[in-house]
């Protein structure tokens, strides 16, 4: 439609028709069942409110909208199609690892293709936006969502934020693909704690340098919509949150997008403590520019009482529907109200190319973290292996956030090692349960107890674990398959324990008995403190949830057809207790090695390392590569470093070297070290590459005392290496 016209519609809607398209829900108010994310409640919203509504939550399956669609614009006075957003966060029904995993490729330019395929897949099921990219920046494992993060950098998941966004939007212009929403703005992976809707408070510096890059970056690749978190901000809520919302996203960073609450987040404003009713929550939200109210009362039954009142202006509303409807008009909607969902293409969903896609984006995303006397990778059929555990045979690869995903459809562990090993050389028992009390679900416990029968009675439980132990005996090798429940992460999954389920560690013990060459496949949706498993197994992989291939994917790498590649984008801590844990923390007055003081009075604990098990970038391949010459031209608007690496073996590898950069003096502390660039290249047996990076002084501005941010001459140090603790390092002065 021509924006004359657009502009003509908003002026021909009576109020109650304009503040309806400010009012999301969910499928049960559209006579639908949709996808419960969070506490069901009944509303009062009033039936002409409800016949102007502008958008529903979470209802995807092209015969399902459409039928919506229709019948909603045959009531419709005015025409105005609805928009359907939905979490399609990694993969609608072609599941990719989740991002946690995708984070660990350090390969944005695959991510983007697999988020073409997202988004295509999405826009046939007749969504029309999806709630992704989630580009939080994680610190702290107890906290569940990580899963959803690529991890604790801020210059990696802004790489991978753009990605995803114009992956996801790609030829939305010409109707393919969903206009994306990113997520949650702003802040909220550092919930205190971990612990889950918790409290963020932090300087403006730590929120502008670290916090905020991501979010900006998926802005400025197009992002469509804007989704506010749950949490605080300097003592306000985001969703109410001035300085965010009007200060840095409207105003500085120029965005005219829509801006959407979290689920209910409006009048949580009333539990936060700084509203004390409806019409005080939606007052506060509306002038914050908050333009869609997700799934809670206010603006449906409080925007109108206060215009009456004059305590809001109709040309706020005029401004969040415009907004409204730009994005319908720029989607098409008008012209086509029912968009992928009318689509009649067959095959559509799950066809080879999205699977191979998905096998080669899980392959890269599982990381080798260990490989004692090189027992990996095996040799197909020369071994009698055992595979046990409860993710040994179990679909649930595709984690908790596959809201669409189909788990017959995923190809499990047990499946993909088949690809490799004659039946007569492959024995299976899942041994032991994912968990053995409900409790350590929450209150989901008893309902997943209920629907997987997850807690197993003493004579199962020996039963299996004789039959492992049989089997475990007659084996060469024995492979876990390990990890933590499903619901033991995502949204309300916070821990304050992340280790392996205990069942699972009495399990392992009891088979290490035997002796045998053992293998640990970890599945999980955040760093496990992985310290007792260290000492007990020859081989570790991090496989995250690596999504429909899943089990194709950690077969090839367990047995060589793919050489591992993936780097940690997340730390994994060494206790629970070190958490937050992350590479990119300030020196400290007291540095620990480096400190006059004796080695009490230093930045420590006297129970535990300071560093995590596995640092930020750690990965091991199968390949040994050497990394040397490394040294800094200083130009006039160029920082050169250049560095050799060269692979010692007779496997080709992908190799990510990493550059780090260190301010050595400012005037403000400055990280130990902070990532400025990275490169994932191919290097073939034998072979050696020289590598530049080129930085500019751009890449060493930051936020200085005064808060501008700028750059400071001074001494620098280099830091280039496989990741980000075993470095070659080298001092230049700008
Ligand atoms: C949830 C999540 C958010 C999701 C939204 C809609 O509470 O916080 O990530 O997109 O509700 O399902």
């Amino acid at each position: 439609m021509e924006e004359q016209q657009l502009k003509q519609l908003l002026s021909s809607l009576s109020l109650i028709e304009k503040v309806g398209q400010l009012v999301q829900l969910s499928g049960e108010f559209f006579k639908t069942d949709s996808l419960v994310v969070g506490p069901l409640q009944k509303l009062g919203i009033s039936e002409e409110i409800l016949g102007n509504v502008g958008s529903v939550l979470n209802v995807a399956g092209s015969k399902k909208t459409h039928e919506i669609q229709k019948e909603y614009l045959e009531k419709s006075k005015h025409k105005i199609p609805l928009l359907f957003m939905g979490d399609v966060i990694y993969g609608y029904r072609t599941i990719f690892p989740i991002p946690l995993g995708l984070g660990a490729t350090w390969n944005p330019d695959l991510i983007f293709e697999a988020y073409k395929v997202i988004g295509e897949e999405a826009r046939l099921s007749g969504l029309n936006v999806t709630f992704a990219p989630m580009v939080d920046l994680v610190r702290d494992a107890r906290w569940g969502r990580c899963l959803e993060s690529t991890g604790e950098d801020q210059y990696l998941n802004s790489e991978f934020a753009k990605k995803m966004v114009a992956g996801l939007q790609y030829n939305l212009e010409n109707q393919h693909g969903i206009a994306s929403c990113v997520k949650h703005f702003a802040a909220y992976g550092a919930v205190e704690a971990g612990r889950e809707y918790n409290t963020v408070d932090m300087s403006e510096r730590r929120l502008r340098e670290t916090y905020l890059p991501a979010y900006h970056s998926a802005i400025t690749a197009g992002s469509k919509m804007v989704m506010t978190s749950f949490n605080t901000y300097d003592g306000v809520p985001v969703t109410a949150n001035k300085y965010l919302l009007k200060q840095i996203l409207r105003n500085e960073w120029r965005f005219d997008g829509v801006i959407i609450s979290d689920y209910a987040a409006v009048s949580e404003l009333i539990d936060h403590g700084v509203a004390s009713n409806d019409a005080e929550a939606t007052s506060l939200a509306i002038n914050a520019s908050v333009d869609i109210d997700m799934k809670s009362p206010c603006y449906a039954n409080e925007l109108i009482q206060l215009i009456e009142q004059g305590k809001i202006r109709e040309s706020q509303i005029n401004e969040a529907v415009w907004r409204v409807l730009k994005l319908k008009n720029e989607l098409g909607l008008f012209e086509n109200p029912y968009q992928g969902a009318s689509c009649e293409a067959t095959n559509i969903f799950n066809n080879e190319n999205a699977r191979s896609l998905a096998l080669k984006v899980a392959r890269e995303s599982i990381v080798l973290l260990q490989n004692k006397n090189q027992i990996l990778p095996l040799v197909p059929n020369k071994q009698k292996i055992l595979i046990v555990g409860p993710y040994a045979d179990n679909p649930s690869l595709i984690g908790l956030w596959a809201v669409y995903g189909k788990k017959e459809e995923t190809v499990t562990i047990l499946k993909g090692l088949t690809k490799y090993q004659k039946p007569d050389l492959l024995f299976y028992e899942s041994g032991c349960s994912i968990l053995n009390k409900t409790d350590e679900l929450g209150e989901f416990g008893s309902a997943a107890n209920f629907q997987e029968k997850l807690v197993w009675d003493n004579q199962k439980r020996n039963a299996h674990l004789e039959k492992a132990l049989s089997l475990g005996e007659i084996a060469d090798v024995i492979i876990f398959a390990l990890g933590e429940h499903t619901m033991q992460s995502g949204e309300a999954g916070s821990r304050t324990e992340i280790s392996l389920p205990k069942n699972q560690k009495q399990f392992v013990k009891k088979l290490m008995a035997l002796k045998k060459q053992t293998i640990l496949l970890c599945v999980s949706g955040r760093p496990l403190v992985l310290t007792d498993e260290v000492k007990q197994f020859d081989a570790i992989l991090q496989l995250w949830f690596p999504g429909t291939e899943g089990g194709n994917a950690v077969a090839d790498v367990l047995f060589g057809q793919t050489n591992p590649s993936g780097r940690l984008s997340m730390s994994f801590p060494y206790h629970v207790g070190q958490s937050p844990v992350y590479y990119n923390h300030f020196k400290t007055g007291r540095p620990l090695g480096k400190s006059n003081h004796s080695n009490r009075f230093v930045s420590k604990f006297i129970d535990s390392p300071v560093s995590p098990l596995f640092p930020f970038g750690y990965g091991l391949s199968y390949s040994q590569v050497k990394y040397s010459k490394l040294s800094v031209d200083v130009l006039e608007q160029q920082i050169l470093i250049h560095v050799s690496v060269e692979n010692q073996s007779s496997r080709d590898c992908y190799e990510t070297i990493q550059c780090y950069i260190q301010d050595v003096s400012a005037s403000v502390v400055r990280p130990v070290l902070e990532l400025k660039r990275f490169k994932k290249i191919f290097l073939p047996a034998n072979k050696k590459e020289d590598v530049l990076f080129s930085l500019t002084l751009e890449d060493l501005k930051f936020y200085r005392q005064d808060m501008t941010f700028d750059f400071e001459s001074g001494q620098f140090i280099a830091f280039i290496g496989p990741n980000s603790r075993d470095t070659l390092e080298v001092s230049f002065e700008i």
